[in-house]
């Protein structure tokens, strides 16, 4: 269990998308914990089976590509969204010259281009909630460069400008948007990445608090940001980064 009272969340909405692993799959999990109904979506039905298990009564899945019209076709079905948790992200590891165009596209695509498209999909149910936050997941690397990772950077410094952007202009309908900015945090996108020993020293080297972060290092501030604990938090970032942005 968490730390947060188990009402906390009680009788919201909230979609996570990509819920079936890693990061997304703690955020849901915990937002489950915390009383709230959740529409957990990603692509790999049998990990949203495994997170329902734990839950059934308050989680729903939706197994389908969150860049998909199938999935923007359901969410126009949602009555009321008091949360969404924009998570689902991609990364392509390599230097600036040697990056294809399919690799932009990738990661433009789901990072940036989906990100806004799912928001945009999120304003209407939001408005009738009358009250809701919106969590971007950006990352460290929406704050600094880091060798291979330029196109990466790219994409996260896109979600922190376009999350104050958002928070400003959905100020109106009592929408509040924020980001998540976590270091390396073990899951199955960096799991391959760790395998190499000198990455890994680097890494570990650059994070002052000497560790990587846990999911739910990162499940926490989203929770806190979904709640009314952070009714007045809009437009900004929470680093889970250990200190590596404060170098
Ligand atoms: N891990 C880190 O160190 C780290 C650090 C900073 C920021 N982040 C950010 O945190 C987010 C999650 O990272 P993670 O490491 O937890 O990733 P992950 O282990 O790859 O998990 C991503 C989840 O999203 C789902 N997903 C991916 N593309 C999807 C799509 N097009 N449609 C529906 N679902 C999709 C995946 O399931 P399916 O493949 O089954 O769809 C999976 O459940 C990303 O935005 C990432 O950039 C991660």
């Amino acid at each position: 269990m968490n730390g947060f009272n188990n009402n906390l969340l009680l009788d919201k909405t909230i979609l996570v998308a990509g819920a079936g692993k890693g990061i997304g799959l703690a955020c849901a999990l915990m937002a489950a914990e915390c009383g709230a109904n959740v529409v957990a979506v990603a692509r790999t039905q049998s990990d949203l089976d495994a997170l329902i298990a734990q839950h059934p009564k308050n989680i729903t899945g939706w197994a389908m590509d969150v860049s998909s019209n199938e999935f923007f076709d359901l969410m126009n079905t949602l009555p009321y969204l008091h949360g969404l948790v924009n998570n689902a992200g991609i990364n392509r590891v390599g230097p600036m010259d040697k990056q294809t165009n399919d690799n932009i596209d990738a990661v433009i695509d789901l990072n940036i281009r989906t990100l806004y498209k799912i928001s945009r999909a999120a304003i209407a149910p939001m408005r009738r909630a009358g009250n809701a936050s919106i969590v971007n997941m950006s990352s460290q690397m929406g704050f600094v460069g880091s060798p291979n990772r330029t196109l990466y950077c790219m994409s996260k410094h896109a979600v922190e400008g376009v999350t104050k952007a958002m928070a400003v202009e959905l100020a109106a309908d009592n929408i509040r948007v924020n980001t998540v900015a976590p270091t390396f945090v073990m899951t199955p996108m960096t799991a391959p990445m760790f395998e190499d020993e000198t990455f890994k020293t680097f890494v570990f080297d650059m994070i002052p608090l000497g560790r990587l972060g846990k999911v739910e290092d990162v499940a926490n501030s989203c929770t806190f940001l979904l709640s009314e604990l952070a009714a007045m938090i809009t437009g900004t970032s929470i680093k889970v980064d250990g200190g590596w942005t404060a170098r």
